[in-house]
């Protein structure tokens, strides 16, 4: 099982938002030689893989998911050259790296839409969904539910409507048309062949349409997604896809297909049930989700994760949890976006280190390969100030000089966040370097606890305590030679509680110094919001 093609079962991945992360020629904006300087500081955490958000040509609407040209680059990034020089670099140092894969859409500046909005008769035309009228696929909801009232928008130049799933400026492409279906093949061939290992897939669920459905998770769809993978396979074996579907478990479950579809799909309805879980000291709403999640093929993976660039959806929720969510974590309507809560993992957790174990700990022994997403680590703030997504999205905090280390420039792109608590002068790597208990080290250490063992990497869960009130959660991760017991004291109060352990003796991965003996009934002490990871020896 523990096969080389199969290392992103536990992987350890890491989001960087480009433009973000490291500024080296001091022009305001990250780019892929700033990302090459910090490779070593990613490997000091323990990151197997890197997940590079769009580093596409891009007029930017919906920073960089619009993509006006899939084979060039952001040109403030750096050259095609320079990104091949970043990848060669990951790999020199043992890691992976995955890009975006922006296949639902485009950007209305592409030379595909240009040229189709200009002339029925282009054959460019039929890349994209057209329609006499804004009345069609009334099923259809609207996923930027703040900003959108159609999914449909008129074209003057084209005399016609045209179907987007996002912002009008990201025409949907027309997955009825075989050319389009060949020409994305041959954008995922161009950068595999540039030596990338795999794709996390943007909004794979709406590659079709049909009427009188929702438009979303198609018979269709999958079968083109199989088609790709096929090529993956025979082409560029050893390459994986990680497949971003907002949806419920039992749809996401589709996307891994019998092994041949996606090897790594989001847990979407994890993780507001992980903040959940938290603010409401009880983890039965998380039991169930997982209980109710199917079980997915030997050779794929979900993915864990807390936070990410977008806001912290809402929408696999009841709605009666996600009005108890934005009043609980998004006190401030500016907090609100769409159907989630603009903000940053550290802000939402009041930097409460108790609260972060538990969210961290969650992540990373419920079943999955954890996503983290940069500057987590160090515990950074958000600025909800800015526009739309961007208040997550601000420069990396290096150190305490002039825009947080992160670059030279007069202004950057975003400013850097400068609050009393979050600001970069308090929260930097550098400073968080040279004191062995700091967010970073802390997150280091429990990302090394986590690697060490491989029933939290590969093995299967069992579900102790379950009910509709879970105050005390404890569940055990196994492989036929590991086995770790993971307890969650989700409460502001100590707890005891009592679970019968297999007779011998547990070390606490944590504090190895404790051990526990087994037995029935054995009663487990828990400071308040502890969480314990005991290792069968
Ligand atoms: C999902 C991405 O995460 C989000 O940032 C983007 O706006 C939409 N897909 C559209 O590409």
């Amino acid at each position: 099982m523990r096969d080389q093609n199969l290392w992103y079962k536990n992987a350890i991945i890491y989001q960087i938002y480009p433009r973000s992360f490291y500024d080296s020629n001091g022009d305001g904006y990250g780019d892929f030689n700033g990302i090459i300087q910090k490779l070593d500081y990613l490997t000091t955490l323990g990151v197997d893989c890197i997940w590079l958000m769009p580093m596409y040509k891009s007029p930017l609407k919906d920073d960089g998911y619009d993509i006006s040209d899939f084979c060039s680059v952001y040109e403030p990034f750096g050259t095609v050259e320079d990104l091949r020089r970043l990848f060669a670099e990951v790999h020199q140092r043992g890691m992976r790296v995955i890009t975006d894969l922006v296949l639902n859409h485009c950007s209305d500046q592409h030379f595909w839409f240009q040229e189709a909005r200009k002339d029925r008769n282009s054959k460019y035309r039929d890349y994209f969904v057209w329609n006499d009228t804004d009345k069609k696929f009334p099923e259809t909801r609207i996923i930027f539910v703040d900003s959108q009232e159609s999914n449909w928008t008129w074209d003057a130049v084209a005399g016609q409507y045209y179907w987007h799933r996002f912002y009008p400026s990201q025409p949907d492409l027309n997955y009825d048309n075989p050319e389009v279906r060949e020409a994305m093949k041959n954008v995922m061939r161009y950068w595999l062949d540039m030596g990338i290992d795999g794709f996390r897939a943007d909004a794979v669920p709406y590659l079709f349409e049909r009427e009188g459905t929702i438009n979303e998770n198609l018979p269709e769809t999958h079968a083109y997604l199989k088609e790709l993978r096929k090529m993956m396979d025979t082409e560029y074996p050893g390459t994986v896809m990680l497949c971003e579907a907002n949806q419920w478990p039992e749809d996401v479950r589709e996307y891994f297909g019998d092994g041949d579809e996606f090897q790594l799909g989001f847990h979407f309805p994890l993780m507001p049930r992980i903040f959940m879980s938290i603010g409401k000291q009880d983890a039965g709403s998380l039991v169930k989700i997982m209980q109710a999640t199917p079980e997915i093929p030997e050779n794929c993976q979900w993915c864990t994760f807390l936070r990410n660039h977008d806001e912290l959806t809402l929408e696999m929720v009841t709605e009666e949890d996600r009005q108890w969510m934005w009043n609980f974590y998004a006190p401030d309507p500016a907090m609100r976006m769409n159907l989630g809560i603009r903000r940053r993992l550290y802000p939402l957790l009041e930097n409460d280190r108790a609260k972060i174990g538990l969210a961290y700990s969650l992540m990373f022994t419920i079943p999955g390969s954890p996503v983290l997403y940069y500057g987590d680590e160090i515990g950074m703030g958000d600025d909800i100030t800015q526009f739309d997504r961007n208040g997550v999205r601000t420069p990396m905090q290096w150190d305490d000089s002039q825009n947080g280390g992160f670059s030279d420039a007069d202004t950057t792109y975003l400013p850097v966040i400068t609050d009393s608590v979050y600001g970069y002068r308090h929260v930097n790597v550098q400073k968080q370097e040279k004191d062995g208990a700091s967010n970073l080290n802390w997150l280091r250490n429990l990302i090394r606890i986590r690697k060490s063992s491989p029933a939290l990497g590969y093995g299967g869960i069992s579900w102790i305590t379950t009910g509709d009130r879970v105050p005390v959660l404890v569940y055990k991760r196994a492989t036929a030679d590991d086995c770790v017991i993971v307890f969650h004291n989700l409460t502001g109060d100590p707890q005891e509680i009592s679970v019968d352990l297999t007779q011998g003796s547990y070390q606490d991965l944590i504090v190895p110094s404790i051990r526990y003996e087994g037995g029935a009934g054995k009663t487990v002490k828990l400071a308040p919001r502890q969480f314990l990871w005991l290792r069968k020896e």
